[in-house]
């Protein structure tokens, strides 16, 4: 199948089951469900949930009903990762997914409680799922570990305690590292831990995963610098005075960069993509994307 359909097909069923997984709005307080939905179901390219349930298949997981849920999940916490780092206090943009951000449709305050109710969304419905424990417990471990203090967080912080004089290559890769590439690498994992992948499939998902979401943090900061407002549906030219990828080395050669990551990542990723090349598809894919 054509990649772009690919894409497409498995996007309409995550966000059939976002809908599904999510509060119903008129669950009280209301104005808290509505924010939760305005933001998740607000669109996006479902890449991390895309990414968990492609692994999960090529390593021969066959129970999608199963881990939808876990899917979902990690769009519960992409979603509450946008809606933090949207806020005036860290990037202060007011257009996310082709609409307002959710503290200019909402205030800050319901912002800053959606993103966390989202957060814990995504626990209550892994909790929830019929997975078995011993698979829980191990996601649970990545998991956290990734979106936590040494993950996400540690990402963002260091994200906004840097800006364009530093020219640091090593602060600069573990600022996307963190703050996004060990969410994609997780995202990896975790289908293959659901499928009951092998050691060396695991570690070849992890590593895989990181690469691709080294070159996806890049390409993500060159759509800032040469992208269009409508078509990446939210702010552009907003990291003037930050560390990334284009202001350290240039547009030309971030584009090289992310090519290079890119390979590194079909490379690993092979022993589990070889006949079908989904992912390599989907890898060559982000790297001309234009939202
Ligand atoms: C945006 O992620 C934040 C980054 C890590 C660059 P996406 O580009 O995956 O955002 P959506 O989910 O498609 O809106
Ligand atoms: C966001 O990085 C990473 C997280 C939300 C964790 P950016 O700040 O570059 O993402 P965009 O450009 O706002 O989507
Ligand atoms: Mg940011
Ligand atoms: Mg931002
Ligand atoms: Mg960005």
């Amino acid at each position: 199948m054509h990649i772009q359909n690919y894409l497409a097909e498995w996007k309409g069923k995550i966000d059939e089951k976002l809908v599904d997984c999510l509060p119903p709005e008129n669950t009280y307080p209301s104005t808290l469900s509505k924010a939760m939905r305005y933001t998740v179901l607000a669109g996006g390219k479902r890449i991390r949930s895309i990414l968990l349930i492609t692994t999960y298949r090529l390593c021969g997981g066959e129970e999608i009903e199963k881990v939808l849920p876990m899917a979902c999940a990690l769009e519960f916490i992409h979603s509450y990762s946008l809606i933090h780092d949207d806020l005036p206090a860290i990037d202060d943009d007011g257009y996310r997914r082709g609409i307002l951000s959710s503290h200019k449709k909402f205030g800050e305050d319901i912002a800053i409680l959606a993103g966390d109710a989202l957060f814990s969304h995504a626990f209550r419905t892994i909790a929830e799922s019929s997975i078995i424990p011993e698979k829980k417990e191990k996601i649970l471990k990545v998991l956290t570990y990734a979106i936590g203090n040494q993950g996400i967080i540690g990402g963002q912080v260091k994200d906004v305690e840097s800006d364009v004089e530093m020219k640091s290559p090593k602060l600069l890769r573990y600022i996307h590292s963190h703050k996004t590439a060990y969410f994609f690498s997780v995202s990896c994992e975790m289908g293959g831990i659901l499928a009951g992948a092998n050691k060396e499939k695991l570690l070849s998902l992890r590593r895989g995963g990181l690469f691709m979401g080294m070159a996806f943090q890049i390409i993500d900061d060159i759509l800032d610098v040469e992208g269009d407002r409508e078509k990446v549906g939210k702010e552009v030219n907003t990291d003037e005075n930050k560390l990334t990828y284009p202001s350290m080395f240039g547009l030309e050669f971030s584009k090289k960069i992310a090519r290079r990551y890119s390979e590194l990542s079909m490379k690993h990723l092979k022993l589990i993509d070889e006949k079908e090349e989904t992912l390599k598809n989907m890898i060559l894919l982000l790297l001309e994307r234009v939202k």
